[in-house]
Formats: C-alpha cells, sequence, structure tokens
C-alpha cells in the first residue's frame, strides 16, 4: 500500500474520502443540482449524446461504477435496462434504493455499496453489457489502470465501456484562473483537498472531511483502457462540463456549463467508448 501524505496509507485516504462522501449524500439530494424532485416528475433519461453513443439498452444489463445516489443509474432504467449501481457511501446507496422505489423502478434496479476496486468480488463476478461511468470518478482512484481491469473483468465479450468525465487538463488547473496548478500525470501522491467545497448549488460549502484525489492524463486513461482488452471506439474531448467546474464559467442551460467567449477554449470533459474483446 503506497503512503500518501502524512503517513496515511491508501486504505485510510479512501476511509476519509468515503466519509466526505457521505457528508456530501443529504445536501446533494436536497439541492438545485440534482433537483430530484423535478427529475422524479420529468421522468427523465440518460442525456441523449450517451443515448446516442449507447444505442437501444432495452434488456441489456448495465452497471454503473460510483454511482452517487443512483440517479444517473436509474435513468438507464427509464430506458429499459436492468441496471446495477455501485458505490463505496453507505448513505449514497441508501438514498439510490430509496429514489428507485419513488421512480418505480425497484424491479430494474439493484445497488451494492463497495469500494470500486473490490467490485468484482462485491457484484459476485457478474457481468455486464454496459459497464457506465459518469462525471466526477476517476479522479477518486489512485490507478486507472487498476480501475481498466475492473471495467474489464466486468465487461462481457463484446459488451461495452462508456465513461464521461472530468477531462485531466480541466483538473490539473487552479480552481479560480486558467492557470496550471496540478500534476497532468498519475502520481502517487494524491492531490489533497480541505476546502470543504462541493459542486451543487455554485458555491455551496459544506462542513466535509478532506478529500485525497488523483489525476489521471487522458494518454494513460486510454491506454489502461487498451491494456485490458477494450477496443477504443470512440474518444471526444469537450469544450463544456456539467457542472461549475470554474465559478466563472457560462451556464448555457441545465448542466451544461462553457467557458465564456474570449477565454481559450479548452477540453473541461471527454467521453470515452470502447468494446471488450
Ligand atoms: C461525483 S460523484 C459521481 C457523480 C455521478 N456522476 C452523479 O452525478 O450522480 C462520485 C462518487 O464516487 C464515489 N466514490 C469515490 N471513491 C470511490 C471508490 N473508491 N469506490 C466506490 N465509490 C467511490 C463517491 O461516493 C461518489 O458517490
Amino acid at each position: 500500500m503506497d503512503d500518501a501524505p502524512g503517513g496515511n496509507t491508501q486504505d485510510e485516504a479512501f476511509a476519509q474520502n468515503r466519509t466526505s462522501w457521505d457528508q456530501r449524500v443529504p445536501v446533494h439530494v436536497a439541492s438545485e443540482f440534482y433537483d430530484v424532485e423535478g427529475w422524479l416528475r420529468a421522468g427523465r433519461g440518460p442525456p441523449p449524446a450517451e443515448v446516442a453513443a449507447l444505442g437501444d439498452v432495452s434488456g441489456l444489463d448495465l452497471v454503473h461504477l460510483q454511482c452517487h445516489f443512483g440517479l444517473d443509474t436509474l435513468a438507464w432504467a427509464r430506458v429499459g435496462a436492468r441496471v446495477t449501481g455501485l458505490d463505496f457511501s453507505e448513505p449514497a446507496v441508501e438514498q439510490a434504493r430509496v429514489l428507485a422505489t419513488r421512480a418505480g423502478l425497484e424491479d430494474r434496479a439493484t445497488f451494492v455499496c463497495a469500494n470500486v476496486y473490490d467490485a468484482v468480488d462485491a457484484l459476485d463476478h457478474q457481468t455486464f453489457d454496459v459497464v457506465y461511468v459518469s462525471l466526477g470518478a476517476l479522479c477518486w482512484l489512485p490507478s486507472v489502470d487498476r480501475w481498466a481491469s475492473v471495467a474489464a473483468a466486468l465487461a462481457r465479450p463484446g459488451g461495452r465501456l462508456f465513461l464521461h468525465d472530468v477531462h485531466p487538463l480541466s483538473d490539473a488547473l487552479s480552481d479560480d484562473e486558467l492557470v496550471l496548478e496540478h500534476t497532468y500525470f498519475e502520481e502517487p501522491e494524491p492531490y489533497i483537498d480541505d476546502s470543504g467545497f462541493t459542486y451543487t448549488d455554485g458555491t455551496y460549502a459544506v462542513s466535509m472531511e478532506r478529500n485525497y484525489s488523483w489525476n489521471h492524463s487522458l494518454g494513460e486513461i486510454v491506454t489502461a483502457v487498451i491494456d485490458h482488452g477494450f477496443v477504443l471506439e470512440g474518444l471526444e474531448e469537450h469544450d463544456w462540463t456539467s457542472f461549475a467546474r470554474f465559478p466563472w464559467l457560462v451556464r448555457e442551460r441545465d448542466h451544461h456549463y462553457v467557458l465564456p467567449p474570449g477565454r481559450p477554449r479548452i477540453p473541461l470533459s471527454f467521453s470515452l467508448s470502447a468494446r471488450r474483446l
């Protein structure tokens, strides 16, 4: 086990992160950002671009890694997938089960509490047609190679991986300005965040435990995916993201934030699709 700063082990960093995520859950569930009541009323499915990428998922088995309180997971159940969400935060998983019942999707949705690195055992070696990962996932994991090995073990032959995440260039920048502050590449030493900031509802701050995060370059992510037996089918860098990564981003429409005119255009998120050999 690698040492994190202050002599903490990776397990201690995970434990600290889990406490922080446990604390965010009630704030996020009640937030305007997630707008749970609106989501229930509107019966919203997954983002159209993701539906276009994955096609018809009805009857398919889909696993959502780091599913938070299940909103993105259940969106896929709404369009016919049998979904399994996995997250290491017990309050998140509890809320996901509540949301599944409220949405009338409990027959098609299972939620499991486990570290993503332990997902294969936690899911009893079950395999899936789709391994799905949505925004804000990889930065919580020290090794993207280890994550890709889990994704590969969960995907059936011919099954697909779809990942939409924060672009690592964006994560290497300062929180205030377009200035490089962190290393772009994966490093054993985590980035430590004591800001108490969470991404819902603008600059809403919660009293949170310290977070540890790790950046992974786009090349490291693609290499890990290929090394573990996936064939890359698509890789798109987006000049938008779904949360206010910087306080001065312009909100174009719901959950779609772009750089203001006159700023250099840089990638803020990316989508990757791959197929398991
Ligand atoms: C930003 S949220 C994902 C958000 C999701 N895209 C959404 O909007 O609902 C990140 C999630 O990763 C989970 N997480 C972080 N590290 C994890 C780990 N090592 N294993 C499992 N889940 C983890 C957190 O509990 C949190 O729910």
